[in-house]
């Protein structure tokens, strides 16, 4: 049987496997998807002792993606723009290629929920990975303009270098004062409690809020959006499913549906 696997370190609270498992039955596909606890030294040789023993396919997470990304011979476009790799496979030459399917996850969710983001404006909080691989996909989407916005605004301007002019970055008080139709939470202030401390005008347009993270709860910024008003708002939960979604058609050639996945997980989080 095909086996894949998950990467990362620590890695027992993944829900990679049980998503995976469930689109393979879904579709009929027979194969096998494990967590693999690489030791934080070890990921390379994780990796090969998999490959030798007949691994097709891997996903990588933290703190592994960078350096999946200077393993692969062969990256993506989208690997390239985000620095980082979280799916692995062997193409039909032998060389490890490597692609990042975390931002066309984003979009993926986002247009899932109903947002429009064609020539849109969107507010995305944070600089660090998981900001930076969103832009490419978010931009390929068709948004008009993307304000990425740091607590350190240094980080911001050197991630937006790499793109043009749509991409304009700023701290949190100098935020320009145009309508923003989706504000996005790539920052991982909710793993402490807290929201990125912006000033709630930037929310009186916004019809969707969103968070990467995900949890039982509503985040700490998701919490504060709907005190604004914001019609709608949105974990990570969704971004999480369809980003593995795309990993699995990379390897299977098939697409599977999220919906039923994202119910699923949702029910296990709150049970
Ligand atoms: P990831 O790879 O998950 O994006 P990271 O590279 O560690 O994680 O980046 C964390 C991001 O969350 C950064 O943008 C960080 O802001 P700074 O660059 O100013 O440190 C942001 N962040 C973390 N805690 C935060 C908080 N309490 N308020 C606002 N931003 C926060």
């Amino acid at each position: 049987m095909d086996r894949y696997a998950v990467f990362g370190n620590p890695i027992n609270h993944s829900k990679s496997p049980f998503i995976h498992r469930l689109f393979a039955a879904s579709l009929g596909e027979q194969l096998e998807y494990d967590a693999i606890l690489a030791p934080l030294d070890g990921f390379a040789d994780s990796w090969q002792q998999f490959v030798a023993a007949g691994g097709k396919g891997g996903n990588v997470t933290v703190p592994f993606k960078e350096q999946a990304y200077r393993m692969a011979e062969i990256l993506s476009a989208r690997a390239r723009q985000a620095g980082a790799v979280n799916t692995l496979y062997i193409n039909e030459a032998g060389k490890l290629c490597g692609d990042n399917t975390d931002g066309i996850g984003l979009v993926s969710d986002l247009v899932r929920l109903g947002a429009n983001l064609h020539a849109s404006t969107i507010l995305l909080l944070g600089a660090g990975g998981a900001s930076r691989g969103a832009i490419g996909p978010l931009l390929d989407a068709g948004v008009k303009q993307i304000v990425l916005s740091n607590r350190t605004q240094s980080k911001a301007q050197a991630i937006a270098q790499s793109f043009d002019q749509r991409v304009v970055a700023c701290g949190y008080t100098n935020i320009p004062s145009v309508p923003f139709q989706v504000v996005i939470n790539a920052t991982s202030s909710g793993l402490t409690g807290e929201r990125p401390d912006i000033a709630a005008e930037h929310l009186q347009h916004c019809q969707l809020a969103y968070d990467m993270l995900y949890g039982a709860k509503p985040t700490p910024f998701l919490q504060w959006a709907k005190l604004q008003g914001v019609a709608q708002q949105a974990d990570g939960l969704g971004m999480l499913v369809a980003q593995a979604a795309e990993a699995f058609y990379i390897w299977r050639g098939k697409r599977p549906d999220i919906y039923e996945v994202i119910k699923a997980l949702q029910e296990q989080l709150t049970a």
